[in-house]
């Protein structure tokens, strides 16, 4: 549902004529004028030409604060300058061999150094990809059909990935996915014990694959406890464990998920940080799996091998970008900055809140932030999620006609939000945290103008 907001619409289209007008352009070149669905918004969506640190110019020159971060690419923020020295350098020395090189296992070796149990890397180009191959070896070598997932967790685009993922969960998140593709996946309940130990017992799901920290990176937090009866139970009936990390990895902690919550996945499926920002993902994970992509004698690759290609899998730039990247993050000291901001950030959120009187409440963790406008819940200065909210609340408010007000107005107050929240990087700045919560506070003046909280 819409809501009506004349007067921050005015001030909108006032603030970013051009990219207006190039909208309506784009409106004849790509449906609906965008090229991801997370970047359609009403009445139009901006037009960025440049981007630095933690901000980002739009083509009227309007500086804003971005929490956006190339979808959570960017740990470092844009155009890191080691990043930046090794995408142009190897641009000097070609951009695609068609063979293979060092650069690739120099990433593969930072990876395995990083993420725990990443015995063997197959590179692919994006998180989707990495989902689908994870979930194709899984079946591969449990020899079973079906894969699980719980409701609300996010994995890609991907014809096995859609079930589920978008409430009401009854009716399929998309069309053009045959309904035989469907049934081979099977979505479960977040939390409930029960559920998930029915659906395991019935022997024929070859993986359960979870966003670790929660549905929609995070807006729907997982509890500890719940992951780790999911590391036992699918352990107990011969489940494999995908943890889709294509958001945690790198991000909760350089060895992602599984170190931040001491659980143990047998795959990992990493993007966005691990490709440092340029397009490229990854599976990671035991050794005996990924054997299923290894060349043997004839028979076996005939009949056992999984087929996997891909033109751009590990080409040098994406390469150099991904190796300059988790260079810088191997100490930690990147993500424990960023993690920092984002609990200020977090805390400054919460008291512009009670100043102004809306109600709301914002969580994070690590350096991923939450705004649940609406929510009656008692802030927690460290950023734990309300306990006892129904998912699906949280899952309605983080997608709300109010969020959606209140990114357009926060936009004309100069900040990028990823709509109900946002990511944090090591380039943001304690002034950047300041002038957020000052926006926010404006922000929330206008919509209550506007009538909208
Ligand atoms: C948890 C998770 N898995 C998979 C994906 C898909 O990744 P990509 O957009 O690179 O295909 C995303 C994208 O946001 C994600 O958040």
């Amino acid at each position: 549902m819409r809501m009506e907001t004349p007067a921050l619409d005015r001030d909108y289209a006032a603030a970013f004529p051009r990219s207006r007008q190039l909208y309506l352009e784009a409106q004849s070149l790509l449906p609906s004028g965008i090229t991801h669905d997370a970047r359609w918004m009403e009445p139009f969506p901006v037009f960025v030409e440049r981007a630095q640190g933690a901000y980002k110019w739009t083509v009227e020159g309007r500086r804003l604060i971005d929490y956006w971060m190339a979808h959570g690419a960017l740990l470092l923020g844009h155009g890191h300058p080691a990043v930046t020295a090794a995408v142009a350098e190897q641009l000097e020395r070609g951009t695609h061999y068609g063979a293979s090189h060092r650069l690739e296992l120099e990433w593969a070796r930072l990876i395995r150094e990083l993420v725990p149990g990443a015995e063997r890397v197959r590179f692919v180009n994006s998180g989707t990809e990495a989902t689908q191959l994870a979930m194709r070896l899984a079946r591969a070598y449990t020899g079973r059909p079906r894969v699980a997932k719980f409701t609300g967790h996010f994995h890609g685009w991907h014809d096995e990935a859609v079930s589920g993922y978008k409430g009401p969960y009854g009716v399929t998140a998309t069309t053009g996915v045959p309904q035989e593709v469907l049934s081979t996946t099977v979505a479960l309940p977040v939390g409930d014990g029960d559920a998930l130990k029915h659906a395991l017992s019935r022997g024929d799901v070859a993986a359960l694959i979870v966003e670790p920290s929660g549905g929609g990176w995070g807006a729907v937090p997982m509890d500890r406890d719940f992951l780790h009866l999911v590391r036992e139970e699918t352990g107990r009936n011969g489940t494999l464990l995908i943890f889709d990390e294509v958001i945690t990895g790198f991000r909760l902690a350089p060895g992602g998920a599984q170190e931040y919550y001491g659980v143990r996945a047998d795959l990992v499926c990493l993007g966005k940080i691990v490709a440092g920002g340029l397009p490229g993902a990854a599976v990671a994970g035991r050794a005996d799996i990924l054997a299923y992509l290894e060349y043997r004698d004839p028979e076996w690759n005939r009949t056992k091998k999984i087929a996997h290609q891909g033109t751009f899998n590990a080409n040098p730039v994406t390469a150099a970008a991904a190796v300059a990247t988790l260079r810088q993050l191997r100490n930690g000291e990147p993500i424990h900055r960023a993690d920092a901001l984002c609990r200020a950030l977090g805390q400054g959120l919460n008291r512009a809140l009670a100043a102004t009187g809306v109600r709301g409440c914002v969580y994070w963790q690590s350096s991923m932030f939450h705004i649940a406008l609406g929510l009656d819940a008692e802030p927690s200065p460290a950023g734990v999620p309300p306990r006892g909210v129904d998912p699906g609340v949280l899952e309605r408010l983080s997608k709300g006609a109010e969020t959606l007000a209140l990114r357009k107005a926060m936009l004309v107050e100069g900040v990028d939000l990823m709509r109900s929240g946002g990511f944090l990087s090591s380039a943001h700045t304690e002034q950047d945290v300041e002038d957020t919560v000052a926006a926010f506070q404006r922000a929330l003046g206008r919509l209550r103008r506007e009538g909208v909280l």
